[in-house]
């Protein structure tokens, strides 16, 4: 394998810091693109990082939406994984704020990669979001086969979003010439922890966690989460490099927990602190929905108290993954909460 320079795009964010940090500890060249690179909390986690042998790290200012600054930062590479989105669910704007920076972003990435000619392997961080559909039964497990195509900017943006990005790469990639296109491969996370690098990464996934650290509700939902390891979502990512098949959509999914088995289990761990540790009762927790900010009765409909699973088993079998006990993942996410005093 020619082995170039790799872009990272949105390398300030969660996943996008663990890929960086993953490479640089396999000795390769990275260029890491960030909005802003005077912002210490976007860059300075970045920089202490650990580089082995003949890596390199390279840090560059680019925005999606300036087509300038996408194809400075991807010229000259031979490797691209594109991570930089919206990680929101829901906005006053959603097509602006959530739809458009994934559609016309990874439209721009596309066309980016289309001039610069050198990219040999493109990896797209996609999402359970763009695979489970508005409607599923309790207890179905969905495989790689399925589409968020019922997704719209009303009632499901960010499933609309990342859909919408990971059918521009695919149609792009397959109107490119065989022997001549990158390889592609997608990889789709659920909700993601683990330690994070920045006090920037408690927003996304880790939100949900801040809320029961700061104890911002009472009782828990009775809702499963389906969970994976940063470190695991990187490594994925990293291996779909050369692992995988060429066009690959790959689940990246642990196993899942309760909310309030996430509460118990924090609550052993640091017994000095006051958790909720209670699930609320369904009823009260669709009365709930309608008064949440966050949160729906629509959605606690679809959500609460049913189980969802995901097929993670061909990433086990065709990038070699082997994943983090989820306990263990949630587990490890307060450390650098609580040593850094982002609590
Ligand atoms: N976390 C999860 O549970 C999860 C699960 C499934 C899939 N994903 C996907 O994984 C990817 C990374 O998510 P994450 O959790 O790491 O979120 P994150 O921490 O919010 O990172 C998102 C990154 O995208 C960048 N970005 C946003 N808008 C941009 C723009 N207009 N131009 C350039 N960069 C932009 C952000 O830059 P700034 O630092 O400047 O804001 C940030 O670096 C996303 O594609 C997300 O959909 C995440």
């Amino acid at each position: 394998m020619v082995e170039g320079i790799v872009v990272v795009t949105g390398a300030s964010g969660y996943i996008g810091s663990h890929i960086v940090a993953n490479l640089l500890k396999r000795g390769r060249e990275v260029r890491a693109t960030v909005r802003d690179a005077s912002d210490p909390e976007r860059v300075d986690h970045l920089r202490a990082l650990d580089i082995s042998h003949q890596g390199s790290l390279e840090i560059v200012e680019m925005d999606l939406f300036d087509t300038a600054s996408v194809d400075a930062a991807i010229k000259g590479c031979s490797d691209v994984i594109h991570t930089a989105a919206s990680v929101i669910i829901r906005a006053s704007n959603p097509q602006k704020k959530i739809v458009d920076p994934s559609v016309i972003g990874t439209q721009n990435i596309v066309d980016s990669i289309e001039r610069a000619g050198s990219v040999k392997r493109f990896i797209h961080t996609s999402s359970t979001a763009a695979i489970r559909p508005m409607e599923w039964t309790d207890g179905q497990m969905l495989t790689s086969d399925t589409w968020a195509d019922d997704a719209t900017v009303e009632e499901n943006p960010y499933g609309l979003a990342k859909a919408s990005a990971e059918r521009i790469v695919r149609n792009w990639h397959a109107s490119q010439p065989v022997d001549s296109r990158p390889r592609l491969v997608t990889i789709h996370p659920c909700m993601v922890f683990g330690p994070p690098m920045s006090p920037r990464h408690l927003r996304g996934s880790l939100a949900l966690l801040m809320t029961m650290i700061r104890r911002e509700i009472p009782l828990n939902l009775p809702m499963q989460v389906s969970i994976v390891d940063v470190r695991d979502v990187a490594e994925a990512h990293v291996r779909a490099l050369t692992e995988g098949e060429d066009c690959g959509r790959y689940l990246v999914v642990a196993g899942d927990m309760m909310m309030h088995e996430m509460a118990l289990a924090l609550k052993k761990q640091h017994p000095e602190r006051k958790w909720a540790t209670l699930q609320a009762p369904y009823l009260l927790a669709l009365i709930a929905a309608i008064f949440h900010p966050k949160i729906n009765v629509a959605w606690a409909r679809r959500h609460l108290k049913k189980k969802l699973y995901w097929d993670a088993a061909p990433a086990e079998r065709e990038l070699g993954m082997k994943w983090m006990n989820p306990i263990d993942s949630v587990l490890s996410t307060t450390a650098p909460i609580f040593e850094n005093g982002w609590d």
